[in-house]
């Protein structure tokens, strides 16, 4: 066959053929982006000698146009898809993704959960409505009345001191504590009251590892023909029972509230220690949980009772301070800095 080409064709198959072999070796090769553009002009650009020699097939003769043709197209082709390959391949290494290993365990999405506050404030409740107290709730703003005046505070009384107040327009103000609110049960209905009475206070000042300017406490009054100071015992003594632990030590300690006399502390036994004496109960074994007394003569007139008749107990608690010893937290600005792992963490109640 080859007897039969010219010169020429002969010449141009040879030019080929050594395009053709080193074109597609150099564009295989091709490491680089760059490397593959500069082979790509060279071979396939409009200055390649491939592009040359298609493009003046005109001046051929119709036999060796034939077959300069066929073999140049060919070749123009080969390359053209070999140069294809090649940028696809640097196309899937850029966008490559990291192998999903399909073994591996999911990831577990964080659930919300209830406040270790919102959880105690819910135990506690829970507990006086198993022995028979039902809830009654109060506004946070109250009058001087209902927070101080009723309550056996007369505006003279140093006591006002202590609960550092936050003053509302209007003369109104944030309740100091949850007391105002057994004012407001008591005046609306006649004994027997056997009601807990849980939310917010407020106190204007400074935080630091027990105090916080808003808290909750939950407050519990008891009035009826015949109430004791045994029966007020009995049923904090239950409480703290069923909060921390059946044979939890308790103890009461005299003290003085304006509204409630003779006054009280109960304390328990420092679950830290054990009542060996620590750092967290300052030596003396016993935490604080809660004030109490029996409600003063006075305060049952201010509701229009009558104090020869009936008698009550009455006692205030604050619930950070209970989830506090529950939970061994060592400081109470942890439950309102809403530090992640904090609020994650697990409770056993
Ligand atoms: N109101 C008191 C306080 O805030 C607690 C208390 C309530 C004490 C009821 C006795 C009786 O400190």
């Amino acid at each position: 066959m080859s007897a039969e080409l010219t010169e020429t064709a002969s010449q141009l198959l040879k030019e080929l053929a050594g395009i053709e072999a080193k074109g597609a070796a150099e564009l295989r090769e091709a490491s680089s982006e760059k490397e593959l553009e500069e082979r790509r002009v060279r071979y396939l650009g409009r200055k390649a000698r491939l592009t040359q020699i298609l493009r003046s097939l005109s001046s051929l003769s119709d036999a060796d146009r034939k077959i300069i043709g066929k073999d140049g197209n060919r070749i123009k082709a080969l390359l053209e898809g070999l140069l294809e390959g090649k940028l696809a391949e640097q196309g899937a290494k850029e966008e490559k993704q990291p192998e999903i290993d399909l073994t591996l365990p999911g990831r577990s999405l964080w659930k919300g959960k209830k406040h270790v506050v919102l959880s105690v404030l819910e135990r506690i409740e829970e507990i006086f409505y198993g022995m028979g107290f039902s809830i009654f709730l109060g506004p946070d703003v109250e009058d001087d009345y209902h927070n101080f005046e009723a309550l056996n505070i007369p505006s003279h009384h140093p006591a006002r001191e202590s609960h550092d107040t936050f003053f509302v327009e209007g003369g109104l103000l944030m309740r100091t504590h949850t007391s105002p609110v057994q004012i407001r049960a008591m005046k609306s209905m006649k004994p027997p009251v056997r009601m807990i009475f849980p939310g917010r206070v407020y106190r204007n000042e400074a935080s630091d590892a027990t105090h916080t300017p808003e808290f909750y406490q939950v407050e519990g009054l008891y009035v009826d023909s015949q109430v004791s100071l045994g029966d007020l015992k009995g049923t904090l003594e239950e409480f703290a029972r069923e909060m921390f632990r059946r044979d939890i030590q308790t103890r009461f300690r005299p003290s003085h509230f304006p509204f409630t006399e003779p006054s009280g502390e109960m304390d328990v036994i420092c679950i830290h220690c054990d009542g060996k004496g620590c750092p967290v109960c300052k030596g003396s074994g016993w935490l604080e949980i809660l004030g109490c007394g029996m409600v003063h003569p006075n305060v049952l007139r201010n509701v229009g009772y009558d104090p020869l008749s009936v008698s009550g107990y009455a006692f205030g608690m604050g619930v950070e301070r209970v989830a506090m010893l529950k939970y061994k937290v060592n400081d109470m600005r942890l439950f309102y800095e809403n530090d992640i792992r904090f609020l994650r963490q697990e409770e056993t109640l």
